[in-house]
């Protein structure tokens, strides 16, 4: 009886499953069957393990060759099963000693000429080995740096089949490549680019504070792109966990070149505004495939001109918004990412887009300034917590050498304002000021009593909402935060109700 036996992993999101792969080689008609619900890229993975065998000088069996991949009831996708399937191969011919179980996996697509390619979402499915207790990981070259993110696994890097028959039957160890990983510096935008626009400045210290979602509003030029590219700076690091979790999120979406290697800078998405709902989101035909509120998770955001955006484009948002996941379901099964970002909306004020409320050279009717912003309203902008005006910087403030604050500093005092929150939630299961559930908002975190008071007079007067009431006072309790308070005081409130009301048009 010829059978041997190696591991490799799936993934389903980012969860990633053990898969045994088992080659069984029999006497019989000569023939090759797959086994396991494999998609199309994994049921052509017979030719390229074929070829690539024999064009790396080993024997294909004129034999009957089975090929399991356990558990059977799992769809199962990619390419990333070749290597292991040609390893087991040799194994069960007697080729190369086989492999003790459990200690190594294996992952890689071959080429027809015997070279190992590059596949996606490794760095997950070297964290789910770790975690199963596996001490190996045999994958491509190309992916070495994001397997090595995962300590406490030995990782060998292969640029070909004959690597790895040469670590099997020899123990030789291949030349791993340079390992670049980011640095804490590696941000070239900072805030102190941007003149004047002292309200927004303090508008986005605030949301980066509670994690707020914001809409920034202006004519064209005035520094709207400006503003929300900087905002990455001015948040704190990502944590050791959130860099490993939004580093694998990028793996499988295979956008780990556009980021550097564990780079502790929240990630910054921005699609454009004719981007599609399934790029939104997520989707894909065999491979379930992140989208940009996924890659966007621990980040920001940016949708630029966002009243351009299809509407259902908008909606798709939604869910990740409310529930920081999404969940896509297709026939291959349902997948969920996690989606929890910091949304930023940037928008012109009408159609011409120089409307100021100030009457200068606008020439849209009152008609279409409503329908234009009417694009973004309803659900979406309902979630939105604080709306900016961003109006054209001043002579003064453009001809001035003085360079505003720089990026460190603001991001200095988040990190210390984050602290006194984490403090305050350190017994609840949420962590930003943007995410107190309301029943809470009404028992634990109240302001002071005359901050109270100045809500409820403009919620009977109709000027508040019941939603705009809860997200007054979360923003409230970031701008305690930030000014020192222990409890919002009511000029804390006041500045609340105006960072939220910021854009009566909308309203
Ligand atoms: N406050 C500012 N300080 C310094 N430069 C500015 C400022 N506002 C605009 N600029 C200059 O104008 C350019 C355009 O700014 P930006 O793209 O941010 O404008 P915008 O508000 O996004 O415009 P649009 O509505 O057309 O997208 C910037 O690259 C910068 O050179
Ligand atoms: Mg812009
Ligand atoms: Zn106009």
């Amino acid at each position: 009886m010829a059978l041997a036996l190696t591991s490799s992993i799936s993934l389903t999101g980012l969860i990633g499953n053990l898969i045994g792969v088992e080659v069984d080689i029999s006497d019989g008609l000569p023939g090759y069957i797959l086994l396991g619900l494999p998609d199309a890229a994994l049921n052509e993975s017979k030719e390229r393990v074929r070829a690539a065998l024999v064009n790396s000088g080993e024997s294909w069996p004129n034999k009957k060759v089975t090929v399991s991949l356990s558990p059977a009831w799992l769809p199962k996708s990619g390419s990333a099963f070749d290597l292991p399937i040609a390893i087991t191969l040799l194994m069960a011919q007697g080729q190369i000693p086989k492999d003790e179980p459990g200690r190594c996996i294996y992952l890689g697509e071959l080429s027809l000429d015997g070279q190992v390619r590059e596949v996606r979402g490794v760095l997950p499915a070297v964290l789910a080995a770790k975690k199963n207790g596996f001490t190996k990981a045999v994958v491509p070259f190309k992916n070495f740096a994001e397997a090595k993110c995962v300590s406490g696994i030995e990782v060998i890097a292969i640029q070909s089949l004959r690597d790895a028959l040469n670590y099997l039957r020899h123990g030789e160890v291949p030349d791993p490549p340079e390992l670049y990983l980011a640095t804490d510096s590696d941000y070239f935008l900072d805030l102190c680019d941007v003149a004047g626009q002292v309200g927004a400045r303090r508008a986005l210290e605030i949301a980066a504070i509670g994690g707020h979602h914001l809409l920034l509003i202006g004519p064209p030029g005035t520094g709207k792109t400006m503003l929300a590219e900087r905002i990455p700076s001015i948040l704190p690091p990502l944590s050791d966990e959130s860099i490993l979790e939004v580093t694998a999120i990028h793996s499988i979406a295979g956008t780990l070149l556009d980021r550097e290697l564990l780079s502790k800078l929240p990630p910054f998405v921005s699609p454009h505004h004719t981007t599609t709902a399934p790029a939104m989101i997520g989707g894909g035909v065999h491979a379930i495939r992140p989208g940009a509120t996924s890659l966007a998770h621990q980040g920001v955001l940016f949708i630029d001109e966002a009243p351009e955006c299809a509407r259902g484009v908008l909606d798709s948002l939604r869910q990740p918004l409310e529930s920081g996941s999404v969940t896509i379901s297709r026939s291959v099964g349902s997948v969920t990412y996690p989606a929890r970002f910091m949304l930023v909306l940037a928008a012109n004020p009408c159609p011409c887009g120089r409307f100021s409320g100030r009457g200068r050279s606008c020439t849209c009717t009152q008609v279409a300034i409503r329908r234009y912003l009417q694009r973004l309203s309803g659900p979406l902008l309902d979630r939105i917590d604080i709306r900016v005006f961003v109006d054209s910087p001043s002579r003064i403030e453009m001809a001035s050498d003085e360079l505003g604050e720089s990026s460190t500093t603001v991001r200095n005092r988040v990190i210390s304002a984050r602290a006194t929150a984490d403090e305050r939630f350190k017994d609840c299961d949420w962590k930003l000021n943007s995410q107190i559930p309301p029943s809470q908002l009404r028992k634990r975190f109240r302001a002071e009593k005359s901050g109270m008071n100045f809500l409820h007079t403009e919620l009977d007067s109709e000027r508040l909402s019941a939603r705009g009431f809860h997200k007054v006072l979360r923003i409230s309790w970031s701008i305690a935060d930030s000014n020192g308070n222990t409890i919002p005081s009511r000029g804390d409130v006041e500045t609340a109700f105006r960072l939220r009301e910021g854009m009566e048009l909308l309203s």
